[in-house]
């Protein structure tokens, strides 16, 4: 069953007025480059998860426009209309209004993007961001104590840029930091744990051969009072530095390929397969975790792989609702929309 039925939009990025209907399993839609297609994405994205991957409402609005509406029909006669008249938005589910997205209301989503391929060789905070996204939406619990621990964080280092500060001003931010950092490294740990179950499994079946992979978390998962003490330990470094220089806003993820760190060592394909096999991952793990099937969203995602990995991402997907977006229609699939 189809969760997205019918994305309506007005004045949104570049479409004055959008409709698209979603009636099959998967849809395609194929336009130019600049034709607004990531746009359509992103309103999705929007209605599901609460906010855009890409940009503000501010970016969002039409140029020249007063406000935007995307009104997005789901399952079950479901509405989600966001409104955002250039200073304020709102949230509209069957009626009942408020400024965010409920957090019952929100849905699954594995986005699939040309620059996720890059993931294994880009920075470690576009690692960071990449899973502490995935995270959050496994469970909401990770994404309170991430938001917590950054509050925290914030203030920490306000406190240690400041000339004067001495151990006992960064006590409570201390414990604070602690807290929620500790819980942070270990949903961290525990959800890398449940990939890495599957890792290999799911690439073999996509490469077709016994080479093995894994995910390191490159950090230190450690208790909240071994947590404090580090802080503690730590004070004269961080006054001089100006920073926290321990907790997981400084850690990264390692993809291992054969027992050797991926980066450098696996190829192009192999570093792709790895990629493909996580976003599989990614769909069954949100399904058992949230108990809602994630709707699957593939931006320009087809010109990136060879046939036999686009096969297998469509047959890996059948079961899951697709919105595909492509400059041009794989042969594979029958053209629903063009814009
Ligand atoms: N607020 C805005 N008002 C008007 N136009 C905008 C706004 N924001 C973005 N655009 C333009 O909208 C167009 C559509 O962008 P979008 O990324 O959705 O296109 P796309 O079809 O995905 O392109 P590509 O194939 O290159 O990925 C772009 O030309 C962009 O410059
Ligand atoms: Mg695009």
């Amino acid at each position: 069953m189809n969760i997205v039925e019918r994305v309506d939009l007005r004045n949104f990025r570049c479409h004055d007025e959008f409709l698209l209907d979603c009636p099959q399993a998967t849809t395609l839609i194929v336009g130019e480059n600049g034709s607004g297609k990531t746009s359509v994405l992103e309103a999705i994205y929007l209605a599901l998860r609460g906010k855009s991957f890409k940009g503000v409402d501010r970016e969002i609005l039409r140029r020249g426009a007063e406000f935007y509406r995307a009104e997005i029909s789901l399952a079950d006669s479901k509405k989600v209309i966001i409104r955002y008249d250039g200073s304020k938005k709102s949230f509209e589910i069957d009626g009942k209004k408020s400024l965010r997205l409920p957090k019952r209301e929100r849905y699954p989503v594995v986005l699939f993007e040309p620059d996720d391929l890059y993931l294994v060789g880009s920075s470690p905070s576009r690692r960071r961001d990449y899973f502490d996204e995935l995270f959050q939406q496994i469970s909401d619990l990770y994404g309170a104590a991430l938001a917590k621990y950054k509050k925290a964080l914030k203030q920490r280092n306000d406190l240690l840029k400041e000339e004067t500060v001495s151990a006992d001003d960064l006590f409570s931010w201390n414990v604070m930091c602690a807290h929620y950092g500790a819980e942070v490294l270990h949903r961290r740990v525990e959800n890398l744990a449940k990939i890495n179950e599957l890792l290999t499994e799911n690439y073999r079946s996509i490469a077709k051969n016994e080479d093995t992979c894994a995910l390191h978390y490159l950090g230190e998962e450690v208790d909240e009072n071994t947590y404090m003490q580090i802080l503690e330990r730590n004070f004269e470094r961080d006054v001089y530095l100006g920073h926290s220089s321990f907790g997981p806003h400084r850690d990264d993820y390692e993809f291992v390929f054969n027992d050797k760190k991926a980066d450098g060592s696996a190829s192009r394909g192999e570093i792709r397969s790895m990629i493909l096999a996580l976003k599989f991952i990614e769909a069954r793990i949100l399904e058992k975790e949230v108990g809602k099937r994630p709707v699957v969203l593939l931006d320009d995602i087809f010109s990136e792989l060879d046939e036999s990995r686009q096969r297998h991402l469509v047959d890996n997907f059948k079961d899951y609702q697709m919105i595909i977006t492509s400059t041009a229609a794989p042969d594979m699939m029958a053209v629903n929309k063009e814009l």
